[in-house]
């Protein structure tokens, strides 16, 4: 059956159905996104913070309505909310404004992702914690990396790679206890599982638009209040200045200091309906459908021969996870793509983004399965059988 209520999904392929096991790559927009996107261009289409006609105020408003309900999302304050294009961008403007240097240390788990990799490699002394052979973190490497220079401890709270939620609050509470700041990389988690940053007491948060069902181009870092004072500036231009005078400029205050320039008004507005899509479902209700089909997935995938699956050891998942298939003359990428031809089912081949992890692990590419509440069991079900002949 054909999942109702996203056009792609009910659609299919130039009329071809599909299963769609790549979520964690995007998810597919719901009806609901999509007007809210056309209707915001349909009926109001001006800029936001600027005109002073209804057409200005009505975009200012609903743009600043997006922004609370992102913040009541996470149990933040609007304040804390500032918008960017990805949480690759959110990363990048966190390492500028936290005016990094090459003796600053920053550590992170070597399976990270290359965006909560490079923006500390580049501005920073990067200084890894450990992976072991299924991908996983050796998460007790933290207190020994901490030292007087560390400035930031910046983690994944689910991998891209793996799927397994990460101990994040026993390495904030770590990392606090040297009073140095975290930032989680919630790109992966933040349409799977509640989050509340007051609760977890991080310090930074970032996130995509595009995978909790929100359009491409907007992403968001939440900023905890008090650590504003300890941030300089990101990016410079229109909107971020409240007086500009021949010799010195007035800032204004967060989170629009952060937010040069013209912002993705219809982004921010598809992306409020899109949190409003999960409510209506309840993050309750899709975190345990995550771990129904993560347990399902993981079972299924362990009895397939010449399989190398990692994270198959996490205790605490969603259902996203990568495999290695040694299978002669095909890489991940060729599987993929059989698997899309051959069987209509859609998902990730390669490196997904993680070359260190695939470099410690000596694989050359793995195959990523990632699910989402409009899947189901006979969906999972599909994948296995699939793999299953081809591993025959
Ligand atoms: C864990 C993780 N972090 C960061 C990113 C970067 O997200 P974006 O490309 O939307 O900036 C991704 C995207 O796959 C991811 O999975």
């Amino acid at each position: 059956m054909r999942p109702e209520g996203y056009p792609l999904l009910e659609r299919g392929h130039d009329g071809e159905p599909f299963i769609y096991l790549d979520s964690a790559s995007t998810t597919p927009r719901p009806r609901t996104v999509i007007e809210a996107v056309s209707g915001y261009s349909e009926r109001l289409g001006a800029n936001v913070h600027r005109g002073l006609h209804p057409l200005a105020e009505g975009s200012t408003e609903a743009f600043e309505r997006a922004r609370h309900r992102v913040a009541a999302f996470i149990g933040a304050h609007p304040s804390e909310i500032i918008f960017t294009r990805n949480a690759t961008e959110s990363l990048n403007l966190l390492a500028k404004a936290m005016n990094l240097g090459p003796d600053d240390e920053v550590i992170f788990p070597a399976s990270e992702h290359h965006s909560n990799q490079l923006p500390w490699r580049v501005n920073a002394k990067p200084v890894l914690v450990d992976i072991d052979d299924e991908g996983l973190p050796r998460w007790e490497q933290l207190a020994s990396r901490l030292t007087a220079r560390t400035r930031l401890v910046s983690v994944a709270h689910v991998s891209n790679v793996t799927g397994v939620i990460a101990p994040i609050e026993e390495w904030i509470q770590t990392a606090h206890a040297a009073g140095v700041p975290v930032a989680i990389d919630a790109a992966q988690s933040i349409a799977h599982l509640p989050i509340d940053v007051r609760a977890l007491d991080c310090d930074y948060l970032a996130f995509s638009s595009h995978k909790m069902f929100g359009p491409h181009g907007v992403g968001v870092l939440y900023v905890r209040r008090d650590r504003y004072a300890q941030l300089g500036l990101g990016n410079v231009g229109g909107g971020m200045v409240s007086l500009l005078h021949e010799e010195r400029f007035e800032t204004r205050e967060p989170p629009f200091r952060y937010e040069a320039g013209t912002p993705n008004i219809e982004g921010v507005i598809g992306l409020g309906a899109a949190i409003e899509h999960l409510q209506r479902i309840g993050m309750g209700k899709i975190f345990a459908h995550a771990q129904a089909l993560g347990e399902q997935l993981i079972t299924g995938l362990r009895t397939l021969p010449r399989a190398r699956l990692l994270g198959g050891r996490g205790a605490r998942r969603i259902a996203l996870t990568s495999l290695a298939l040694t299978l002669p003359n095909m890489s991940a990428t060729d599987l993929a793509r059989l698997l899309a031809d051959a069987h209509g089912i859609y998902l990730s081949g390669g490196y997904h983004c993680a070359h260190l992890l695939h470099e410690r692990l000596e694989l050359p590419g793995t195959l990523r399965a990632s699910a989402q509440i409009f899947n189901d069991a006979g969906d999972i079900d599909a994948l296995l059988r699939a793999l299953h002949e081809l591993s025959r």
